[in-house]
């Protein structure tokens, strides 16, 4: 039988039939080491809250994050970010609270250098967990997002955080400029060494749902959306124009949020600028994935891996993710 003697031409199972050759053969992998975790923080002590909409996910006040962070570095996950939730009375049109030097943000930065100082800590410079209206920055009468008076706010909350300890400060708010000014303030205060995380393309997604209502910022959203200032969902190429721009304004690291829905946008920003990478896996993403875990419908560790390394695949260098802690742990059982 000639037909049988060349067919298949090629055996690609060949590679795949043993685990030595499937390892040997293996071209990405996921490490504690590329992860972030993510903590939700109150005010005042021994506080601990559930996230309705995110299963498995408290907001803690300082003395119970500090044992997590703890376990973060045990687990040989290098950074944790943090985000506020700021009680309701603070919260005014200015977002004053945002520049308090005695804060919240502030008072967790210091206490967590000051513990677990080779633990990276990185903030939020977003003016959203502050206003009364649940808007990333400023408004005019109209309710419009004021870019230039949010930016002059921005600049000073990053040295504020760089002055508590944050080693790494992340704009998430996709106001023009703020890279730039931020790195102008940083380094006139002599903060040279804070690095710069940019959410260079964070689209205007609805998978940050479970992540308002763990900050307590849905009800305040007056307009409902953040459709003036963060990117169409729709649109690809304005995300490379978005993170040149940052790069050039001086960012030291990119990221790209939501994470799975829009990997296509971290393989073309990886692929055109080579800079570090970071992808968000956010709140909504955890909670598909939770909800469906809870309900047997998907193995929760093999669907959670496999999104994680999907993400790697596609050429991020990091993964924030409020699974960090669960996937360190795995990892390591699996070793
Ligand atoms: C706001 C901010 C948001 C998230 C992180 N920082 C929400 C938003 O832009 O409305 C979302 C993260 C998540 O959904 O996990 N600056």
């Amino acid at each position: 039988m000639s037909f049988m003697s060349h067919f298949p031409q090629k055996r690609m199972r060949r590679l795949r039939r043993d685990i030595f050759s499937r390892s040997l053969v293996r071209e990405n992998h996921l490490r504690a080491d590329d992860l972030i975790y993510p903590v939700f923080v109150l005010d005042g002590k021994k506080r601990k809250e559930k996230v309705a909409s995110m299963p498995g996910v408290t907001r803690l006040s300082i003395d119970l994050l500090l044992p997590h962070a703890e376990k973060c570095l045990r687990l040989g996950i290098p950074a944790i970010a943090i985000f506020p939730v700021i009680d309701a009375s603070l919260k005014n049109l200015t977002a004053d609270e945002a520049l308090n030097p005695d804060g919240l943000v502030p008072q967790v930065v210091s206490q967590l250098k000051k513990n677990f100082p080779e633990l990276g800590v990185i903030t939020d410079i977003a003016l959203d967990p502050y206003t009364s209206h649940g808007q990333d920055g400023l408004i005019d009468a109209s309710g419009y997002v004021m870019n230039d008076e949010t930016v002059r706010v921005l600049e000073q909350q990053a040295v504020v955080h760089a002055r508590a300890g944050a080693d790494i400060v992340a704009p998430s708010d996709m106001m023009d400029g703020r890279i730039a000014a931020i790195r102008a303030a940083l380094d006139s205060n002599q903060f040279i060494h804070t690095r710069i995380l940019a959410y260079s393309a964070k689209y205007a997604s609805s998978f940050y749902g479970p992540f308002r209502d763990a900050v307590g910022s849905a009800a305040n959203l007056l307009a409902g959306n953040k459709y003036t200032y963060q990117m169409d969902p729709a649109n690809s190429d304005e995300a490379l124009w978005e993170a040149g721009l940052d790069l050039q304004e001086g960012a030291d690291m990119i990221m790209i949020k939501p994470g799975l829905p829009y990997l296509d946008i971290v393989r073309r920003i990886k692929e055109k600028f080579g800079a570090p990478t970071f992808v968000y896996q956010v709140s909504g993403e955890y909670a598909m994935l939770k909800a469906a875990a809870m309900n047997g419908w998907l193995d929760e560790e093999a669907c959670v891996i496999e999104s994680l390394l999907s993400c790697k695949r596609a050429g991020a260098d990091a993964i924030l993710t409020y699974f960090a802690m669960d996937v360190a742990s795995w990892l390591r059982k699996n070793l």
